[in-house]
């Protein structure tokens, strides 16, 4: 049962979490990822609370440290609204695990892109910050990252992401049951191209403009699953080791943290 400090959404609070409460969180989209993290890859793992599909648990890395295995839900209300609890329960490092599409040909199914800073196009940013506030990563958890993935050969590419609030409309899928896409948003995704942006997610915008108001330190590393200079699909075939690569980045990034 949940302590009596539970937070509503998440469904813990810092009286569940222990002696030596964790300060840092892997936050996934998708509560089955939060789950398969705390099962492969961390030990001791406690479930914290099932709460709306908001997947939490606690767990050790291989080095002993206690960490956090969570769910933001998919889209940056539900991350905000997860985000602000998990800093009132302690937390100040978040790596959000995640997937994306990539908008450069160089940029392929199955590697990983790690966010350096975000172009931010979300609503929920607005409640948070002003729209031009910047929404970058924590640098020294970006490096970190790049090199987790470098020891570990994993293919991958440090950038700018379009962080937006919709996986159809904002990100010019035309293949949707909206008939109409506005014109400001066609052509959007070449013009990223050209703006050297690496891809398309939906999270890592808001994330970083909350680490910077609430002073925790905030990085992101997706997995590549659509190749959006060839086609609007998913690439289901490269999801499986998209995802494992982002995984193994995040957990290996968060070994070599102080
Ligand atoms: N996530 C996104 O936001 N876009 C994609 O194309 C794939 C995953």
């Amino acid at each position: 049962m949940a302590s009596s400090d539970a937070l509503y959404h998440v469904g813990f609070g810092r009286g569940d979490l222990g002696p030596q409460p964790p300060v840092l969180a892997f936050l996934s989209g998708d509560p089955d990822r939060a789950r398969y993290i705390a099962e492969r890859y961390l030990t001791g793992v406690k479930k914290l609370s099932e709460n709306r599909g908001l997947n939490s648990y606690l767990g050790r890395l291989r080095n002993g440290r206690p960490v956090l295995s969570a769910t933001s839900g998919m889209g940056a209300p539900s991350l905000s609204i997860v985000v602000n609890e998990l800093v009132q329960v302690g937390v100040r490092v978040i790596i959000r695990i995640g997937t994306c599409g990539s908008i450069q040909p160089y940029v392929k199914p199955g590697s990983i892109v790690i966010t350096s800073a975000a172009l931010c196009r979300q609503g929920a940013a607005n409640d948070i910050a002003p729209v031009e506030y910047p929404a970058a990563a924590d640098p020294f958890l970006t490096v970190a990252l790049a090199e987790a993935a470098r020891a570990l050969g994993v293919e991958h590419h440090v950038g700018i992401t379009a962080s937006v609030d919709t996986f159809y409309e904002g990100q010019e899928r035309t293949g949707s049951a909206n008939p109409h896409l506005l014109r400001a948003l066609r052509g959007v995704t070449e013009e990223y191209r050209r703006l050297n942006v690496l891809n398309y997610e939906m999270e890592s915008g808001t994330l970083f403009k909350m680490g910077g108001v609430y002073g925790f330190a905030a990085g992101c590393v997706c997995g590549v699953i659509a190749q959006r200079t060839e086609a609007e699909r998913v690439v289901l075939e490269a999801k499986a080791i998209a995802v494992e690569n982002a995984i193994w980045v995040a957990v290996e990034a968060a070994m070599r943290l102080e």
